[in-house]
C-alpha cells in the first residue's frame, strides 16, 4: 500500500483514528505531532503509548510545533479530551520521540517516496505550513493532503463559524490551501453526523486490550458530546477523515472548490471560506482548482469504525 505520513494532536478522536489506520493497516512510516488538543510533547507521548499498545510500537513519532505560526498554543482542551488528551486513561510509556521535528519528518518522507506519500492531517496544520517553508517543492512529492478541519455549511465548534483545528492556527491552514496540493477538506459538515453511540463504546470495550484503553477514553469525550448531541455518544472528527482517506468511507458528495480561511483576526477569525457557488445556477466553475469538499458521506461509519477496532489487538 501507500505510504502514510500522519500529523495529529493526540486527543481522544485521535486516538480512534490511531486505532483505525492501525487495524487497516496502513503503511505509516511516520507520525508528528503538533499542539492543539493538548501540547505537541504530550501528544506524542500519547501517540507513542497507544502506538505501542496498538502492537506498532516501530513507527517513528516526532515532536512538531508547539506554538501556533505568530501565535502562542491556546492551552489544552481538557474540557473535551482530558488534562492529558486521552480521558484521563495511564497507559505505559513507551518509546521517545525521533530527533527530527515533524515538519523535518514530512519533507524527509515526501522525498524518500517522491509523488507517494499520503499526508494525513486531523490536528492544526501548523507542522504541514512549516514544511512548506522548509522545502517548496513539497507538494510536488506528495500524493494528496487529507485534512480533518474547517466548516462549509455548518456551524464551527470553538466559535459561531471557527472549527477547532484551523481555529487554532488559520495562517497555517491559509498555507495549506495556498499550496499547489490536492487538499480534501473534511469537516464538521459530515464529521459532526458520524457517530460512536453507547452501544459502540460498550461493545467496544470488551474487545481486545486497545479497544478497552479506547473505549475508557471515551468515557470523558462522551461526557462532552452528550449535552451537545443530545444523548450518549460522541463525534468521530479524525476517524471518518482517516476513513476518507482510507477509501473505506466514499463521499457521496465532494464537490472541487476554492477554499479559502479567515485570518483576520475578527469575528470570522479562523473560519473556512467554502466557495459553493458554482453549485448554483448561474455561476460557472472555476478553472485550476485543486481543492475539495466533502459534504456527504453514507450513513453507518460507526458501524464500520467500532468493526475495524475490535480487530486490534
Ligand atoms: C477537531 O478538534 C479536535 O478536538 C479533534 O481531535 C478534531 O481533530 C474537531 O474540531
Ligand atoms: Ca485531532
Amino acid at each position: 500500500g501507500a505510504p502514510w505520513y500522519l500529523d495529529c494532536d493526540t486527543g481522544i478522536d485521535d486516538a480512534l483514528t490511531l486505532g483505525l489506520l492501525v487495524a487497516e493497516g496502513a503503511d505509516l512510516k511516520g507520525i508528528g505531532s503538533v499542539s492543539g488538543n493538548l501540547s505537541a510533547a504530550g501528544g506524542a507521548r500519547n501517540t507513542l503509548d497507544l502506538m505501542a499498545l496498538m502492537g506498532r510500537p516501530d513507527v517513528p513519532v516526532a515532536v512538531g510545533a508547539h506554538d501556533p505560526l505568530d501565535d502562542v498554543f491556546h492551552g489544552v482542551a481538557d474540557f473535551v479530551h482530558g488534562a492529558n488528551g486521552i480521558g484521563g486513561v495511564e497507559l505505559p510509556h513507551v518509546g521517545e520521540p525521533v530527533a527530527e521535528s515533524a515538519a523535518e519528518m514530512l519533507v524527509r518522507l515526501a522525498h524518500e517516496h517522491p509523488g507517494a506519500l499520503r499526508v494525513l492531517a486531523i490536528g492544526p496544520l501548523t507542522n504541514l505550513a512549516l514544511a512548506l517553508r522548509l522545502d517548496p517543492d513539497l507538494p510536488s512529492l506528495v500524493a494528496d493532503v487529507v485534512i480533518m478541519g474547517g466548516a462549509a455549511q455548518v456551524p464551527g465548534n470553538v466559535s459561531a463559524v471557527a472549527e477547532a483545528n484551523i481555529w487554532n492556527d488559520p495562517i497555517a491552514a491559509q498555507a495549506v490551501f495556498d499550496a499547489a496540493w490536492p487538499v480534501t477538506m473534511v469537516g464538521l459538515d459530515v464529521t459532526m453526523l458520524a457517530r460512536f453511540e453507547e452501544t459502540h463504546r460498550v461493545d467496544l470495550a470488551s474487545s481486545g486490550a486497545s479497544g478497552a484503553a479506547l473505549a475508557a477514553m471515551l468515557g470523558v469525550y462522551f461526557e462532552y458530546y452528550t449535552p451537545v448531541l443530545g444523548r450518549p455518544s460522541c463525534a468521530l472528527h479524525d476517524p471518518l477523515a482517516a476513513a476518507i482517506a482510507l477509501g473505506t468511507v466514499v463521499p457521496t458528495s465532494a464537490p472541487v472548490v476554492p477554499i479559502e480561511v479567515d485570518t483576520t483576526g475578527g469575528p470570522g477569525h479562523g473560519q473556512t471560506l467554502v466557495d459553493l457557488r458554482s453549485r448554483f445556477i448561474g455561476y460557472p466553475p472555476q478553472p485550476g482548482l485543486r481543492h475539495r469538499v466533502v459534504l456527504e458521506v453514507p450513513e453507518g461509519f460507526g458501524d464500520a469504525l467500532l468493526e475495524a477496532l475490535s480487530r486490534l489487538p
